[in-house]
């Protein structure tokens, strides 16, 4: 069967783990296929909160394969770490569920603090890294020196290791920042043999041999969000690798005729964590308030999330960039208590109104917005779109005929359960 994605459509954050999670039941294999422990994709069941970085979304339904895919940059570390706590808060042994490709790239210890050091460099033009060595991993691949799961294996990995991790210290000998890298490898080095228990394959032909079979459904789990697409995204305040749906397709090694549904997801206000651009940010009480109320904290850092407007210019972009064919509303409880909700259709470019996503969005926009009536009411208990104020289903239909493109699900709060399927 074809393979569905599932990603995210602003800068990260929708939703995704949640939504995954609920989706899970009605596939066989959930992969991740780009980014690495810079996500966090927050999952909330039987009242208990689960922050996941590295292992797809689908880990806490039985029977399902969950794969680490070949454009992942894993930190084995940080994937031991999230492996013992699914062990000690759930009994989940990881390596009964999970599958890791053998092409996906390392992350070394000296990747982590060249993240650091070289961000530090930056002074006031940071990108606002999560500082997991994502980039500098990324760009060691891009440039052929990168070391990749399968080399695990090799007998002479621990010199592959020496021979990388000597030509970044040469690079940090350029930075003025201090480190410790031999505490970090103690650790490192245990996830590498923690890695080794697990089934390391060749990923690109398991999952085309589970694309060849009429019984085995697939969905892909996007991280990050396409605004934040290294290609595509507001550059050079991006993450460092495809977020958009073609990423999937490197990602897992599969053709684009395999695509089956792409399902873009959206929080019905936007934010954003980290350094640049974004236009319909607010700095008042209204931001705070959303803040507030959607615990807008990063998963993965604990950093205060940005706060704006539901940005429709730039949900076109990504719509068309995805190619998505089922939209995904999230958080819609946030704007319950809102007497006026807004969204910016348009945005003003030098006095000029336009609704391309532009070249440079660090210029001065200044967004366009149509104001919406708040519907004023708990809709947290719902689970049927009949019983939406009024309010709530004219903001739906407004988003889908201007994007062209049905809102299948929408979230009403954090937990499995709060979710309404239309
Ligand atoms: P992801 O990175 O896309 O998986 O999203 P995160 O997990 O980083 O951030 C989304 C946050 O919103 C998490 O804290 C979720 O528990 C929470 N969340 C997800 N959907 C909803 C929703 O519909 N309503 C509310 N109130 N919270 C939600
Ligand atoms: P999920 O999957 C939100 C942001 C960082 C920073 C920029 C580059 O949870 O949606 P990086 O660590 O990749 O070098 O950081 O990208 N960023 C995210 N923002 N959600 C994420 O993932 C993110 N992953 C990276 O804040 O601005
Ligand atoms: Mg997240």
């Amino acid at each position: 069967m074809k393979v569905d994605v599932l990603l995210g459509l602003q800068w990260g954050d929708e939703g995704k783990g949640k939504v995954v999670d609920v989706l899970t039941p009605d596939y066989n294999v959930i992969t991740r296929f780009q980014g690495g422990a810079n996500a966090g994709h927050s999952l909330e069941f039987n009242n208990q909160k689960h922050i996941l970085h590295l292992i797809p979304s689908g880990i806490f339904h039985d029977g399902i394969v969950n794969i680490i895919g070949n454009c992942v940059v894993l930190d084995p570390a940080i994937f031991k770490k999230e492996c013992d706590s699914l062990k000690e808060k759930f009994g989940i042994i990881a390596n009964e569920r999970i599958q890791v490709a053998k092409k996906a790239t390392l992350i070394l210890p000296t990747h982590r603090i060249l993240d650091g050091a070289m961000e530090a460099s930056k002074g006031d033009k940071k990108i606002g890294s999560t500082l997991k060595g994502i980039g500098p991993a990324y760009t060691d691949k891009t440039s052929r020196c990168g070391l990749r799961v399968g080399d695990i294996l090799l007998p002479d990995f621990r010199d592959k290791y020496e021979k990388l991790k000597q030509s970044h210290l040469r690079t940090l000998s350029l930075y003025d920042y201090d480190y410790n890298v031999e505490e970090m490898e103690a650790e490192w080095f245990a996830g590498v043999e923690a890695l080794k228990q697990f089934e390391i394959i060749e990923a690109e032909h398991i999952v085309n041999d589970y694309i060849k079979k009429d019984n085995v459904s697939i969905l892909a789990e996007g991280a990050q969000g396409s605004l934040l697409d290294v290609d595509y995204g507001s550059y050079p305040f991006v993450t460092s690798s495809n977020t958009i749906c073609a990423g999937a397709c490197t990602g897992m090694g599969i053709a684009p005729s395999a695509i089956g549904e792409v399902k873009g997801i959206f929080k019905a206000y936007c934010t954003r964590v980290g350094s640049g651009p974004f236009p319909t940010e607010l700095f008042d009480t209204d931001g705070q308030k959303l803040r507030d109320i959607g615990h807008e904290y990063g998963s993965t850092t604990g950093r205060p999330r940005r706060c704006g407007w539901m940005d429709l210019v730039a949900l076109k972009y990504a719509v068309m960039l995805n190619g998505v064919t089922e939209l995904i509303m999230t958080k819609a409880d946030v704007l319950d208590d809102f007497d006026t909700i807004k969204i910016a259709v348009k945005y003003k470019v030098n006095g000029i109104e336009t609704d391309a996503f532009p070249y440079d969005i660090e210029q001065n926009i200044e967004p366009v917005y149509k104001e919406f009536k708040g519907w004023k009411t708990d809709i947290s208990k719902i689970r049927s779109e009949n019983d939406f104020p009024v309010e709530l289903s004219d903001y739906i239909a407004f988003i889908e005929k201007e994007t062209g493109v049905p809102i299948k699900i929408v979230s009403v709060g954090a937990d499995r359960e709060a979710t309404v399927v239309r």
